[in-house]
This record gives structure tokens, C-alpha cells and sequence, in this order.
């Protein structure tokens, strides 16, 4: 089962405590960490996270600089751990206007987790869907209507190694309800659960809500049958 979140609202939950908001961005850091061990513990296979779309750039600087470092730290503090739990580093999305160290730091935790068998953990960063569909749509043969061939492409192009499967369950925190350009191609037949909350207060009961939810929709596929292929089994968390 892969499972994606667009984890929003960290700005705003810093923001009504009149902190500031790279506070917010520091206190998600630690839902993700609850979050991951949830979701390896859970079975599910993929967890991707939206953590900077290619539209954050267009943010303050500082609030950038905060972001990048915050996932310079997480990727070196975490690769020990990720070793231990059985979970891959993968990190999505474009690398050619991120800073050369973190690039390396990306590549060694990539390797590092390379043999993680458990859970794919991949990290949206400097991710736009549209981008990405355009890129791999150019390298596409003209007259191919392969899905397969332009999804390698795709995979290629955000450096998805391995290729991850469509998106079964995508969760958007923080109160509103669209899709901000992210996995646009990997979601077309994604169930997805909206929740009112922000990131930082994102927790396993809430998680495991967003499974129940899911486990209830019924997944037809543009076809009548009821349940068409059945619904990824997930071990049941804690209950809110
Ligand atoms: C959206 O909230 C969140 C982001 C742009 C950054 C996501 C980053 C994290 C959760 C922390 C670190 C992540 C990792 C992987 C270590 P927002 O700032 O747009 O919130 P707002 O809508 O309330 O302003």
C-alpha cells in the first residue's frame, strides 16, 4: 500500500502560538518521525511525504534556509535509524537547484538505506507534478501511448528509485482540500482524506483514523463491480 500526505499547516499552527514559523516547520519534523515509525509498523509499504514543492522557493529566504536545514539534519540523524527499521530513503523530485552538499547528503542516505526492505520512505523536495509530467511527456516518443514507458520516465525524471506504485491513500493536513501539484499522475484513482488539523499536531491516533477511513471507502476503478482489486490490508493501529 503506498500512502501519501501533504503535510500542511505547520506555518499557521507556529503562527497562533505567535511563534515563529520555521518553529512550526521544526515541530512537524517531529510528526514525520511518529508518522514513519506508524506507517513501518502499520505494513504499509510506500509513505510519501510533501515536504518542498518547487513553489516553496518563492517563500522568505530564511524560511527557506530553515527548511533546507532542517532536512540536512533529518536525513543525517535519521539514516541510522532508517538502517535499523528496514526503511529506504528515497528523495523525489528535482536535484539540479538544490545545494551540492545536501545533494551528497541525499545520495549517501539513499545509499545507506539502499537494502531498507520494510518501508520506502520518499521525500518530496523541490517536487512540482506538472513539471515532472512535462519532462517525462518530452522524453517520451512521440506516438508512444505507452502508460508503462512514460512512467519510467517519470520515476526517471524525480529520481523515483525504486519506481513507486500508484498512490492508494492521500492524506492533506491542515484544513484545505486540493492537491497543490503533488504525485498528480500517481493519485488519478487515490482515495483521499482531508483532516482539520496542522502537521505538528499529526498523530498515530489520527493516522490510524486515515486508515479506517480508507479501509471503509469502497474502490471501483471506473468499473460497477464493488471492490475492484480489494483494498491494501494495513495492521491496525492504535484507535483514537
Ligand atoms: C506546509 O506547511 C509544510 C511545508 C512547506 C514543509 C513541510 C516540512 C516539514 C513537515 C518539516 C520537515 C520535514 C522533514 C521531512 C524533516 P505551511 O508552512 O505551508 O503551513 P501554513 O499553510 O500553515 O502556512
Amino acid at each position: 500500500m503506498h500512502v501519501a500526505i501533504i503535510m500542511d499547516g505547520n506555518g499557521r499552527w507556529a503562527e497562533r502560538r505567535g511563534l515563529n514559523r520555521s518553529i512550526g516547520h521544526q515541530v512537524g519534523a517531529r510528526a514525520v518521525r511518529r508518522v514513519v515509525e506508524a506507517a513501518a509498523r502499520s505494513g504499509i509499504e510506500v509513505l510519501t511525504l510533501y515536504a518542498f514543492s518547487s513553489d516553496n522557493w518563492s517563500r522568505p529566504t530564511t524560511e527557506v534556509s530553515s527548511l533546507m536545514r532542517l532536512f540536512r539534519r533529518y536525513l543525517q540523524s535519521e539514516v541510522a535509524r532508517c538502517v535499523d527499521n528496514g526503511i529506504r530513503l528515497n528523495i523525489i523530485g528535482r536535484r539540479d537547484r538544490l545545494a551540492a552538499d545536501l545533494v551528497s547528503i541525499i545520495e549517501q542516505a539513499e545509499r545507506v538505506t539502499a537494502d531498507g526492505a520494510r518501508l520506502t520512505l520518499r521525500l518530496a523536495v523541490d517536487y512540482s507534478a506538472r513539471d515532472a509530467i512535462a519532462h517525462a511527456a518530452a522524453l517520451t516518443p512521440v506516438g508512444s501511448a505507452s502508460r508503462d514507458e512514460f512512467a519510467k520516465n517519470l520515476a526517471a525524471v524525480t529520481h523515483s528509485s525504486p519506481a513507486a506504485p500508484a498512490v492508494d491513500l492521500l492524506i492533506r493536513t491542515g484544513g484545505e482540500r486540493r492537491l497543490s501539484d503533488f504525485l498528480l499522475w500517481e493519485c488519478a484513482y487515490a482515495e483521499l482524506v482531508f483532516i482539520d488539523d496542522y502537521w505538528p499536531d499529526f498523530d498515530e491516533a489520527a493516522f490510524a483514523a486515515a486508515l479506517r477511513e480508507f479501509q471503509r471507502r469502497e474502490r471501483r476503478y471506473g468499473s460497477v463491480m464493488p471492490s475492484v482489486p480489494p483494498a491494501p490490508q494495513v495492521v491496525p493501529l492504535a484507535t483514537r
